[in-house]
C-alpha cells in the first residue's frame, strides 16, 4: 500500500475519523495511505471517484476503513451532499488539500481573470465551505484539528512575483483559516497552516524538491504534535514555524 518508511508509529489515529480533500492524487492521496496505514478511518474526496483508480484499489483492500465520496470544493452543491453523505459521524481530522495552481497567465502584466477568480474559489473558498458544511462533524470530533494545506507562496515573506492568482488565493486562505481558528476558540478546535515545502506532483513538477512521501510524513508529524494553543499557526512541513 505504498511507502510508509518515514512514518512515526508514534502517531496515533486508530480511533480517529479524518476527511481528506483533493485525495485522488498527489499529496491528497499520500495522505490517505499513510493515515490507513496507521489504522485511521479516512473519508476521502474527489471530484471524480470512478477516475480515482487508486482510491478504489485501496477501498477493495480496506473495505469500510477507507470511504470514497464525491466533493468539488468550488461547488456548493457538491459540498453539502458530501457533508450529508457523512452524514452524523464525527469527524476529528479535516485536511483542507485540494488546489489549483490556475491559468499560465497571471503576472502583473498578464492577467486570465477568470482563472484568477477559480483559483480563488478553489483554494481560498473551498476551505470554508467545506468547514461549514462539517461544522457539527467537526465540533463532536475528539481534539478536534483543521488542516488547511497553504503554501509559502502566500507568505508575505517570501519573495517572487510569478503566479500572483496562485498566491494571492494562499494569503487569502490563510487569513481566513486564522479567522477561523480565533471564531473556534471556544470550541478547542486547532485551526493550522502548512506549507508542504516544494514537492514532487502534477503542480509542483519534477524539478521539486521534496518527495511526496517525505512531505507528508513530516506534515503528519506537526498535526500530530500540533495542540490547541498552535491555533492559528502556520508550519512548514519540516515541523518550523513558517514566517507570514
Ligand atoms: N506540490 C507543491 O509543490 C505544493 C507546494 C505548496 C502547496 N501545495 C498545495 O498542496 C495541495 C496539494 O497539491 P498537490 O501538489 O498534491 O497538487 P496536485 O497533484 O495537482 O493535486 C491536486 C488535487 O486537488 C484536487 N482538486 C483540484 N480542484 C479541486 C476541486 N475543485 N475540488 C476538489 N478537488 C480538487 C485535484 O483533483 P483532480 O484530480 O480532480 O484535478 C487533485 O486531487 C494544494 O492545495 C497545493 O496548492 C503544493
Amino acid at each position: 500500500m505504498g511507502s510508509r518508511a518515514n512514518i512515526s508509529k508514534d502517531i496515533n489515529v486508530t480511533s480517529q475519523t479524518i476527511v481528506i480533500t483533493g485525495a485522488n492524487r498527489g499529496i491528497g492521496l499520500q495522505f490517505v495511505k499513510n493515515y490507513l496505514n496507521l489504522g485511521a478511518h479516512v473519508i476521502a474526496g474527489c471530484r471524480s471517484p470512478e477516475n480515482a483508480p487508486e482510491l478504489q484499489a485501496l477501498r477493495k483492500e480496506l473495505g469500510d476503513h477507507l470511504k470514497i465520496l464525491p466533493l468539488d470544493v468550488k461547488v456548493q452543491a457538491s459540498v453539502s451532499a458530501f457533508a450529508r453523505a457523512i452524514g452524523e459521524r464525527p469527524v476529528d481530522l479535516l485536511i483542507n488539500n485540494a488546489g489549483i495552481k490556475g491559468a499560465v497567465k497571471q503576472s502583473s502584466f498578464e492577467m486570465d481573470y477568470e482563472s484568477w477568480m477559480e483559483v480563488m474559489d478553489i483554494n481560498a473558498m473551498g476551505p470554508l465551505r467545506v468547514f461549514q458544511a462539517l461544522e457539527t462533524n467537526l465540533k463532536t470530533g475528539q481534539d478536534t484539528k483543521i488542516i488547511t494545506i497553504s503554501s509559502q507562496m502566500g507568505a508575505m515573506s517570501f519573495p517572487g512575483a510569478s503566479n500572483i492568482a496562485y498566491r494571492s488565493s494562499k494569503s487569502a486562505v490563510n487569513k481566513v483559516m486564522c479567522c477561523l481558528a480565533e471564531d473556534l476558540a471556544g470550541d478547542n478546535i486547532t485551526v493550522a497552516m502548512l506549507h508542504p515545502g516544494w514537492v514532487k506532483t502534477d503542480m509542483g513538477g519534477d524539478a521539486a524538491e521534496v518527495t511526496v512521501a517525505d512531505s507528508t510524513a513530516g506534515m503528519m508529524k506537526v498535526i500530530d504534535a500540533l495542540t490547541f494553543g498552535d491555533t492559528g499557526s502556520f508550519y512548514k512541513w519540516n515541523g518550523e514555524q513558517h514566517d507570514w
